[in-house]
């Protein structure tokens, strides 16, 4: 077999494994009509924006870009940076809280409509890492570029050097040294991990993830945001899907991938949110320690979101409506 088929072979394999629970549970296999509509392309001119949290300006941003005709992926990028560059912003880009040794560093990924894609992993002194993303995708081989390789190719690129640890991100973490527990926070100050989805006037969709990771996670941690399929995944055909919250979760049922291959087989957005909070709520009781939460969207610009714990909100821009909407969530004991 050639290497190509074969590995085009393995991932159709690994999404069937992926997919195979749902579809043996489903008391209904999805209709053709169901999947063709979702499965539309070109359907949506009306451009629309989604971002994990309360991030109310980068997704303005992001949705006066759409509206302005920007491309999808572009359009995430720009509204990903102002969450990047906002200072008060402890887990994001510069300003994010360190890791216990007190150095700040960054995760980020992008995907395209063409099923291209770009990651960075544990990157010092660089701001706009999903920019830096986007061009280990355009301007390398490779997906992924990792820590010193990663800042080393930025400052190639024409990316300046930046102090990521503000005098605040400081003090909190040598106060948090006076006692160091690691205990993950639910909804951290309500706010975490921006991840964005865009759908262009095209009807492109593209998105970006961008992170500084758990608040004093050990030295050379990585968690979700950086790796396509779990932190981001986008297939233009069918939809996309971004997660925050803990990393580790998310990682360990390929979250993201999940929702856009539910949504492949019938799935609405909110449904397929739902079925993917519940793979990790189902396998162990360990959730009540920790917020997970994904955002999706269709094809047919339908949006969905579900969480494991009460207070996640994400961010909906369309026709010129920026809006805050509360998720639905698991655990309403
Ligand atoms: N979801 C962000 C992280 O776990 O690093």
């Amino acid at each position: 077999m050639k290497r190509r088929q074969f590995i085009r072979n393995a991932a159709l394999t690994g999404a069937g494994l992926a997919i195979g629970k749902t579809l043996t549970g489903c008391a209904d296999t999805p209709s053709e009509e169901k999947k063709e509509a979702t499965m539309k392309t070109k359907t949506q001119n009306t451009p629309i924006a989604i971002c994990t949290w309360g991030f109310a300006n980068a997704n303005a941003k992001a949705g006066e870009e759409l509206s302005k005709g920007v491309k999808a992926l572009d359009a995430a990028i720009s509204g990903v940076e102002v969450e990047e560059e906002n200072l008060k912003n402890t887990t994001v880009g510069k300003g994010g809280a360190p890791d216990r040794e007190g150095n700040v560093t960054l995760d980020a990924c992008v995907m395209d409509s063409n099923g291209d894609c770009g990651s960075v992993l544990c990157v010092e002194n660089i701001t706009n890492v999903a920019e830096l993303a986007k061009r280990v995708m355009t301007e390398t081989p490779h997906v992924i570029l990792a820590s010193k390789g990663a800042e080393e190719f930025a400052y190639r690129q024409g990316f300046e050097k930046d102090q990521l640890l503000t005098d605040a991100s400081k003090k909190a973490w040598e106060k948090w040294l006076e006692s160091p527990e690691y205990k993950p926070l639910i909804n951290i100050e309500n706010h975490d991990t921006i991840g964005m989805l865009c759908m262009d006037k095209d009807g492109d969709i593209a998105g970006a993830c961008t992170t500084s990771g758990l608040s004093y996670k050990m030295k050379g941690r990585v968690g979700d945001s950086p790796i396509i399929g779990s932190g981001l995944f986008i297939d233009n055909e069918i939809g996309g899907a971004v997660a925050t919250g803990m990393g580790e979760e998310v990682l360990k049922t390929v979250g993201s991938f999940l929702i856009v291959e539910l949504m492949r087989n019938g799935m609405s957005p909110q449904d397929a949110c739902v079925e993917a909070v519940n793979r990790i709520t189902s396998k162990n009781d360990r959730y009540k320690d920790f917020q997970i939460a994904y955002i999706a969207i269709n094809k047919a610009g339908e949006t969905g979101s579900y969480c494991i714990h009460k207070g996640f909100t994400y961010m909906k821009y369309q026709d010129g409506k920026n809006e805050n909407v509360h998720s639905d969530y698991f655990d309403k004991a």
